[in-house]
């Protein structure tokens, strides 16, 4: 009997998160990553499904908005656990609804600051430099129908140095994200 928990990760980018997720679970006794969930046919973590032997699935804007294409997907995969890893689509509440607490989101940046529509990739850390932010960091959280409104799992910080530029924040938030997100999801579902 197969009792592993499968999860799908839902991206519309690079996918640098999923390929850690797809390697940190690879041959985990208890959680498997099933499927990725792609709304952009040009994305690269397409690829990295691809050479990971994970089956992805494309759907547009609008067939996220209603369940016909995708929750019969999510069924047929059994899956019990999305992971959202940079992507870009607001959530419907029909999904939030049949995954309540089921959904999780990562975030580069410590919410509630520098959240919301638009606040993604590089605008985030520019925003935190032209704040002279001291700190920033990773957020974790649930998701409801809001962007980076649900409840705060976890949240890990870095410095903001006073030379700091866009790439080199990214690059320590990116750390901190391969390091934790693959921890927490498997705090939370194991
Ligand atoms: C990450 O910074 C994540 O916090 C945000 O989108 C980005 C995805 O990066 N939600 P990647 O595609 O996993 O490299």
């Amino acid at each position: 009997m197969n009792s592993k928990k499968h999860i799908a990760i839902f991206a519309s980018g690079n996918g640098s998160n999923a390929e850690k997720l797809m390697q940190y679970f690879q041959h985990h006794p208890s959680i498997k990553i099933e499927l990725v969930i792609c709304n952009n046919p040009n994305a690269l973590v397409l690829e990295k499904a691809k050479t990971k032997q994970v089956e992805s699935i494309l759907i547009s804007k609008a067939e996220l908005k209603t369940s016909d294409k995708l929750f019969p997907v999510l069924e047929q995969h059994q899956i019990n656990f999305i992971v959202l890893a940079g992507f870009l689509l607001q959530i419907p509440s029909w999904l939030t609804q049949k995954y309540q607490h089921h959904i999780i989101n990562i975030h580069p940046s410590l919410l509630p600051k520098f959240g919301g529509k638009g606040m993604f990739g590089r605008f985030v850390h520019e925003a935190v430099i032209a704040a002279h932010e001291t700190e920033s960091g990773i957020t974790i959280h649930f998701v409801n129908e809001k962007y980076d409104d649900g409840e705060i799992i976890f949240q890990g910080n870095c410095k903001v140095d006073k030379n700091e530029t866009i790439e080199s924040l990214a690059n320590k938030i990116q750390q901190l994200e391969h390091l934790y997100l693959p921890k927490i999801i498997e705090q939370i579902i194991v």
